[in-house]
């Protein structure tokens, strides 16, 4: 359906360089198949995200691109004018909303759908004017909802005299694991306000982040999650795969596919293993098992295990849950000699002023109190920015 109007345009641009001789296409267009767009997070062969935070990134630049050869080598950017990303029909209709950060300025939020979306460059707020005086502009954009995130990415259009730059990603590569509470549910941007993300960000680190509002680790119905976490995470699509009429089935996440493999693995999960009623003794052992699969997939990459900040209550309590069991988790790895893992204790992380009170999951502020929290714990256990 999408295609037509694509077709159209594509005519009428062949039509107008035929006849006006000599006078360059005013845009060039990039497949999704293209070696320089870095993509990360979990995307499908349409290709199409998944998940919440589903980046893609590139960088731009008009003049002819030296080859690199040993380190430092800039170059100018002038001429990124205008950019347009082409999306196909599996994008949620009517729209789906993206952060968007050029050339390093803060994510503002755009809803795109099907079709050609431009993306609004003049805008003050889009930061390519201050960019212009760096080598390169570097875009970032990821699906940023809980919900209704997906984006079908067919091309780029960019104006003509721009090109792609290769990308160099962080040699730090977070994987955060969780729920709602990991997730940014309830934030005006989403996910690029929750506190994966920010930490990710402060340590400049690509991130990846499987966080599924409502879903258990145990692989249970959990308020509408068809599956738990212990099972969707090494599926390429999340539980809202089971509510997609045009993609109603699931495949086995290549994870081979991640660039540069993770390299610090953050797990905050059981909130809904707890409200399902799952006892201590099997969240254990499917917190172990979890655990097992995910050593063997990464041998190397330190695990950082958090306790339950838990539910605030307004008189001041906070209600906790699996009390010790994220100690006897952590330390039945260490039996096993596993020794690069690490409980992270967020007791008193959360308080009642920093959760929404009608759903008691962290607020904006709340959010950036985790985040500065754990940016502090990690400075302490020996990790500094890239
Ligand atoms: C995006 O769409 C949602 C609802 O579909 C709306 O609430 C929100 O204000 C829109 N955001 C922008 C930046 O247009
Ligand atoms: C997806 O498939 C399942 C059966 O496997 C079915 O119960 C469900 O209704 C389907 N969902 C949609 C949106 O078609």
């Amino acid at each position: 359906m999408q295609l037509y109007p694509v077709l159209l345009l594509a005519v009428a641009a062949v039509v107008a360089t035929a006849s006006a001789v000599s006078r360059p296409p005013r845009t060039t267009t990039i497949k999704h198949d293209h070696p320089l767009i870095y993509y990360h997070g979990r995307w499908d062969s349409s290709p199409g995200t998944w998940w919440y935070v589903q980046h893609f990134t590139f960088c731009l630049q008009v003049v002819t691109v030296k080859p690199r050869a040993g380190s430092g080598f800039k170059v100018n950017v002038k001429n990124l004018k205008a950019l347009s990303l082409n999306l196909g029909e599996h994008t949620t209709a009517p729209s789906a909303s993206i952060g968007v950060s050029v050339g390093g300025s803060e994510f503002f939020t755009m809803n795109v759908s099907a079709g050609a979306n431009p993306l609004p460059l003049n805008a003050p707020s889009s930061g390519l004017v201050t960019a212009k005086k760096f080598s390169s502009t570097l875009v970032r954009i990821n699906v940023e909802g809980w919900q209704n995130n997906r984006i079908n990415l067919e091309s780029i259009t960019l104006n003509s005299d721009a090109s792609l730059l290769p990308y160099e990603s962080s040699k730090l590569a977070f994987q955060f694991i969780g729920d709602s509470l990991s997730a940014g549910q309830f934030l005006p941007q989403g996910v690029d306000q929750a506190w994966p993300f920010l930490v990710g960000e402060k340590f400049k680190a690509e991130h990846r982040i499987n966080a599924q509002p409502g879903a258990a680790l145990t692989d249970i119905l959990s308020y509408g999650n068809v599956h738990g976490v212990s099972y969707q995470f090494f599926k390429t699509e999340d539980t809202g795969f089971y509510y997609t009429t045009d993609h109603n089935f699931t495949t086995n996440w290549n994870f081979a596919r991640e660039n540069p493999h993770s390299t610090h693995i953050v797990i905050h999960i059981g909130a809904n293993d707890a409200s399902q009623g799952v006892s201590n003794d099997q969240f254990v052992q499917v917190y172990s098992d979890f655990l097992a699969k995910i050593r063997a997939l990464n041998p190397r990459a330190p695990i950082f295990v958090f306790t339950p900040w838990g539910w605030p209550n307004s008189d001041g309590t906070i209600s906790y849950y699996y009390d010790g069991q994220y100690q006897k988790i952590v330390d039945d790895r260490k039996a096993l000699g596993d020794k690069n893992i690490f409980l992270v204790d967020t007791t008193g992380w959360v308080a009642w002023a920093d959760v929404f009170p009608d759903n008691v999951h962290p607020n904006v502020a709340g959010h950036q109190k985790i985040a500065n929290e754990f940016i502090a714990w990690l400075a302490k256990w020996g990790l500094s920015p890239q």
